[in-house]
């Protein structure tokens, strides 16, 4: 695939607090070349997901690609999907509580509650604005990625701070 590889920025970099900046022109050439970067850097960390901030550039995008990996093994599969100008319609009652990590703060996870369903509208990479209702995993990248696009990592929705522990166990755990 083409796309260049871009450097992950890690918590404490002031762009992963920052709300980020609409996009204009979804189907532009700078937008496509972002979207292939963003896309070919995820899967090099094998990320499930990945923000616009997380390689440094303030527009309102993020990637989704949940796929089974050593980081999550029991994911669904799905192509990566980029999500433009993204925003929330409703939200279920249901919360379902699971594993998070973020590229952005290695060597860490959680559980965070999610809401287990959402409505949502994004704009396409084609510039076609769409309505979705995702559930489940797909559902809690999204609710992932969203909060990094509002300047808001995992760690902030982490409801019981016992659950944290290092990668390394977290694999022993899940595998
Ligand atoms: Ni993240």
């Amino acid at each position: 695939m083409k796309g260049k590889i871009l450097r992950i920025t890690r918590l404490g970099e002031p762009i992963l607090r920052k709300a980020l900046t609409p996009i204009r022109r979804p189907a532009s050439a700078e937008i496509q070349r972002l979207i292939e970067n963003m896309i070919v850097t995820m899967k090099k960390a094998k990320g499930v997901g990945i923000a616009a901030n997380q390689v440094g550039v303030n527009q309102r995008i993020f990637i989704v690609a949940p796929e089974p990996s050593a980081r999550y093994p029991h994911a669904p599969s799905m192509p990566p999907l980029a999500m433009i100008n993204p925003k929330v319609l409703s939200r279920s009652k249901k919360m379902q509580t699971d594993w998070e990590g973020c590229l952005s703060i290695p060597g860490l996870r959680a559980k965070v509650p999610r809401h287990h369903a959402l409505e949502i509208e994004f704009t396409t990479r084609d510039g076609q604005r769409r309505r979705a209702r995702l559930s489940g995993f797909i559902a809690r990248i999204f609710q992932h990625e969203n909060d990094h696009i509002n300047g808001r990592v995992y760690l902030d929705r982490v409801r019981d701070t016992r659950t944290f522990m290092t990668e390394q166990e977290y694999r022993k755990l899940v595998r």
